[in-house]
């Protein structure tokens, strides 16, 4: 059964997970070293023996794989790398099967360069020409007339690439094989929610919606502020939660969702977002999304160079950031919660401690801290046996685009290789991409073939097989998390309040609901921390921990709290429980 407690507004995934399988690195069933469907359906037990609600399936359609299947050439078919229709149908089917969901990846905010509407909108007599952003070159004829405004990609590089074809640039946000989608050309926008309708009347159960906060352009595409001293400007005043972004998604939902009500889970991946924002896609009167991914929390350690510059998180400012959407989402809106996914580095050691002595501890404690805040969880693959980032020791280890780009620029530009790779080491996405770690054997279990990127030497020791033996792992400890927010009222309903703002070490909040209360405790250091318990917790009784055996507290003494230890307290005292 999907979210066991029961919801006030009938809305059946508050009270669910997400577990995100990456199809590439999860799997592979016929030896070819990538991730297939017939992969994921022979490992689904692994998901429902995990408790999670919902399998949300990164891209799967046919692409030419420049982003990894965020390049879509055709909507509305598999990719042969993956599998076809009929795998797929009988993934669906499995999952089903299990009373679990399963929510698509949907990417509209642009296509592949080789999807047949890109192609014949390179036309200019096309009429597709005006599906994209086609713009003559700024200073008349010729690519030499220079890019149309000053905006450069998230990929490095300018935001525009120069087509011969119909002497004219187009935009492009990521990289020059991904094609931004013109959403102000209606005929365009039904197309999608044509193919939208498609998939849901197939049978599956939502979107997560990539990037969809960037759908909306200001149509005078100005110039932005520059950035850093490169040549490029900052474009995203014109299109991050651009001028029709709202009605663009009320449309959507009254042209696709509605037709299904009660049964979907639409997520907005939307980075820049703010909480106010936040409120109007996710108020439910409004009608767009059920929840937003931001990310905020995930860049509070991007330094001053950006995302391959960073510097150590202030706890403070996890906490400040976090509680902030807790609040504003508290009465409106719904949250969505989570340390990683596919484009991340791997969360035990980026906020926790990826060595022998502490990976099970942080991995677990951190876990605690995310699930037990309100909201829906999402669990990425591998997250939930404490796997780390990997040992990349060249360039030559970097698959990512991004990564890729990024090193040449950097390099072009003059900065310090080692430097750079350092950076590419602690925030590269290759990260989170290396293969799903089932067992110690060469191929980890993902595969028998050669995998398309190594698996994490670590996996002897890391690896389902090895967690699922042992009671105190990191998988099981998931297991308990999701079993508590099943169970629990007050994990998916209760008012949040945090404590401890200033403190540097610990995280501590408390969640309320109809007289029972949680306390939760993360240690986030490797030492031990003394803590002064208000006296109603003193007799609290302890539902979760990571530290086997610990007390809650002695009455009338101090408790202390273990390095990277996470205890999760509960009374049921009524009115005075904070
Ligand atoms: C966000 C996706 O999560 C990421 O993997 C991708 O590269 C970009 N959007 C572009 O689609």
């Amino acid at each position: 059964m999907t979210g066991s407690v029961s919801s006030e507004d009938g809305a059946w995934w508050r009270s669910a997970v997400v577990y995100q399988v990456y199809p590439r690195s999860f799997a592979d069933s016929d030896g070819d070293g990538i991730g297939d469907l017939d992969g994921i359906t022979g490992r689904l037990d692994h998901l429902a023996e995990l408790g999670v609600d919902v399998l949300w399936l990164s891209p799967v359609y046919p692409s030419p794989q420049a982003d990894n299947g965020y390049d879509i050439s055709d909507y509305q078919d598999i990719d042969p790398l993956f599998g076809d229709l009929a795998a797929f149908d009988r993934l669906l089917a499995a999952v089903h099967g299990r009373g679990m969901r399963l929510v698509m990846d949907l990417v509209v905010n642009h296509t592949s360069d080789r999807h047949p509407w890109f192609q014949e909108s390179r036309d200019p007599a096309s009429p597709k020409r005006s599906w994209y952003w086609w713009r003559p070159p700024r200073g008349g004829a010729g690519a030499g007339g220079g890019a149309p405004n000053n905006w450069g990609s998230f990929f490095s590089g300018p935001a525009w690439t120069y087509d011969e074809a119909g002497g004219a640039y187009y935009l492009h946000l990521f990289s020059s094989r991904q094609p931004d989608l013109n959403w102000e050309e209606p005929a365009m926008r039904h197309a999608v929610y044509a193919m939208m309708r498609w998939w849901l009347e197939r049978g599956v159960d939502g979107f997560r919606m990539d990037v969809v906060n960037l759908i909306s352009k200001d149509p005078a595409l100005p110039d932005g502020p520059l950035r850093g001293d490169g040549p490029q400007g900052d474009g995203s005043p014109s299109y991050v939660c651009g001028p029709r972004v709202h009605d663009h998604l009320q449309e959507m939902h009254r042209e696709v969702f509605a037709h299904h009500p009660g049964r979907l889970l639409t997520v907005g991946e939307m980075p820049g977002v703010t909480v106010e924002q936040a409120r109007l896609f996710t108020d439910p009167a409004r009608a767009e999304v059920d929840m937003v991914f931001q990310f905020e929390h995930v860049s509070l350690d991007h330094g001053p160079g950006g995302k391959f510059d960073p510097r150590p998180l202030r706890l403070t400012d996890l906490k400040a950031s976090l509680a902030r959407w807790q609040e504003g989402l508290a009465a409106t809106g719904w949250n969505s919660l989570y340390w990683s996914n596919h484009d991340q580095p791997r969360i035990v050691s980026r906020f926790g401690d990826d060595g022998p002595l502490h990976r099970v501890r942080s991995a677990t404690m951190l876990a605690t801290v995310l699930h037990l805040h309100r909201g829906t969880p999402f669990v990425y693959q591998g997250e939930e046996l404490g796997m780390a980032n990997a040992p990349f020791a060249s360039i030559g280890d970097f698959r990512d685009i991004e990564s890729l780009n990024h090193h040449a620029q950097a390099l072009a530009a003059g900065e310090d290789p080692e430097r750079v790779l350092r950076g590419l080491r602690a925030m590269g996405r290759d990260n989170a991409r290396t293969p799903m770690q089932w067992d110690a054997s060469p191929g980890a279990g993902f595969t028998t073939g050669i995998p398309w990127i190594p698996v994490n030497p670590d996996h002897t020791t890391v690896n389902a097989a090895a967690a699922r033996s042992d009671p105190h792992s990191v998988y099981h400890h998931y297991r308990r998390l999701i079993a508590l927010r099943h169970s629990e009222p007050a994990v998916v309903h209760g008012d949040f309040t945090l404590l401890l703002p200033q403190d540097e070490r610990v995280y501590a909040f408390t969640r309320s609901h109809r007289g029972t209360t949680l306390l939760v405790l993360g240690n986030f250091t490797g030492g031990s921390v003394r803590l002064d318990l208000p006296p109603q917790w003193w007799q609290a009784g302890r539902i979760l921990g990571n530290v086997p055996g610990t007390d809650p507290a002695e009455p009338g003494s101090a408790t202390v709290l273990a390095p990277w230890e996470a205890r999760v307290l509960r009374r049921t005292e009524g009115a005075t429980a904070r």
